[in-house]
């Protein structure tokens, strides 16, 4: 038998230790270095944020995603695989709903040695509430600005002082009109607008879906000239999407948070749509940018009109939130009927134009300025 020394005994089992525990920060980059032929490189993750909204990308012609499932630590519960396709080109990620499931998942995701996300296209594809001045039931939006909305000081509507039109006031200031003096980092996110264009001319091409129940259901918001987009087929719009964790219906709501909107982007952002997650999937896509794992500037915000933000006239905001959802289906299909244009126009100009990027003309980043650019937003 031969003499180990005290040293190279030590040695051994560190080397032993470090090499059976991948999990451990020293032999988390070898192992992934050694692992790097079956790390993911995809050229756009498609993010969905519910089941229903996840399915519609299964079993389709274009593409099979169930091809390859990556289990990610710190994923939803409900929906712990990432999807994607054979060559890994096309991923899919569930995050459930509402900012804290989209944050914590997307940094998961983001912290994954499964994937390297450097070069990656990342396509928000969701369903959202809808204003009926820019949109209706099964319209297909694209964002410049995201706007957390629902992150200001609130009094009951029902308690605020006389001058005030509204109960939400941004944070740091004493009334509503005030621009925010409490900034927290995450209440705006711009992205590329030359990406959005060109998403907004590939879904162009699509087909887009409508439903005889979401036509009569339209039909009602005919009767105001300020609704003439709401009664009118679904279409591809450019226009901005406002995050918050509390699903509202109302005028006097919607009036308010388009105001946020405006106030917050210093009267660039156009509200359109609410949703739950957008601004949270940005703070996470974000801080990855920081450390260089994800560039900012490939990101599109992709949302369809599934419901309206504010009741017909004549109708309560209590009966536009309990309506029985005849944009849900449209809203679902068109999710993929024009996100589906989006990916095949980034996978098949890969090498010619998105490969190297789409160079933005517009400032790309948060309301904090972290990222470097002239922001045309914030304090
Ligand atoms: C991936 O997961 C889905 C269910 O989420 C399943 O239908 C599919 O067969 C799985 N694919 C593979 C290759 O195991
Ligand atoms: C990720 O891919 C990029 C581009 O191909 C490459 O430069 C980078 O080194 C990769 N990162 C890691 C951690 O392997
Ligand atoms: C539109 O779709 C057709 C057929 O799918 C395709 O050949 C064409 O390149 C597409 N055009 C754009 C602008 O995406
Ligand atoms: C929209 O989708 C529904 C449900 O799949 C289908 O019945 C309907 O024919 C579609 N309409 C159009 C215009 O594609
Ligand atoms: C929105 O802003 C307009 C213009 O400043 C103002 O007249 C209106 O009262 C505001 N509405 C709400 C609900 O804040
Ligand atoms: C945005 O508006 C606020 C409030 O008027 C102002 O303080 C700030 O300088 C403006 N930001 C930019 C980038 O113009």
């Amino acid at each position: 038998m031969w003499k180990t020394s005290p040293l190279l005994l030590v040695l051994t089992i560190f080397a032993t230790y470090v090499l059976s525990h991948p999990w451990t920060g020293v032999a988390n980059e070898a192992s992934y270095q050694s692992r790097s032929v079956s790390v993911i490189k995809p050229k756009v993750f498609i993010i969905s944020l519910f089941g229903a909204e996840g399915a519609v990308w299964y079993h389709i012609p274009e593409f099979n995603l169930l091809a390859r499932n990556i289990t990610v630590p710190g994923l939803s519960r409900s929906f712990p695989d990432v999807h994607c396709t054979a060559d890994g080109s096309v991923c899919q990620v569930v995050t459930g709903s509402a900012e804290i499931n989209a944050a914590l998942s997307m940094a998961s995701l983001l912290h994954s040695p499964s994937f390297n996300l450097t070069n990656t296209y990342f396509l928000i594809a969701g369903i959202a509430g809808i204003s009926p001045k820019l949109g209706t039931l099964g319209s297909v939006t694209f964002a410049r600005y995201a706007v957390q909305v629902g992150l200001q000081y609130e009094i009951d509507a029902r308690e605020i002082p006389a001058n005030f039109p509204t109960g939400y006031i941004p944070q740091g200031s004493s009334a509503p009109w005030e621009y925010p003096r409490s900034i927290y980092g995450t209440e705006v996110y711009e992205v590329n607008d030359a990406l959005r264009k060109i998403a907004v001319t590939f879904a162009k091409n699509a087909t887009l879906n409508d439903t005889a129940a979401a036509q009569a259901y339209r039909a009602y918001y005919a009767t105001s000239s300020v609704y003439a987009m709401g009664a009118a087929p679904p279409s591809v719009v450019e226009c901005d999407t406002a995050t918050s964790d509390n699903f509202w219906s109302g005028a006097l709501l919607a009036d308010a948070f388009e105001n946020t909107t405006t106030l917050f982007t210093n009267g660039t952002g156009v509200y359109c749509t609410t949703q739950q997650e957008d601004n949270a999937v940005l703070a996470a896509l974000l801080r990855g940018a920081l450390r260089g794992a994800v560039q900012f500037s490939r990101v599109i915000v992709m949302r369809t009109g599934s419901d309206f933000d504010r009741p017909y006239d004549g109708q309560s905001a209590a009966d536009n939130l309990f309506a029985a959802g005849a944009g849900f289906g449209p809203a679902l299909k068109n999710v993929y009927l024009a996100g589906v244009k989006v990916v095949q126009g980034i996978v098949e100009g890969w090498d010619g134009t998105f490969k190297q990027g789409v160079q933005p003309t517009n400032y790309v980043g948060d309301i904090s300025w972290s990222l470097p650019g002239n922001p045309d937003f914030g304090p």
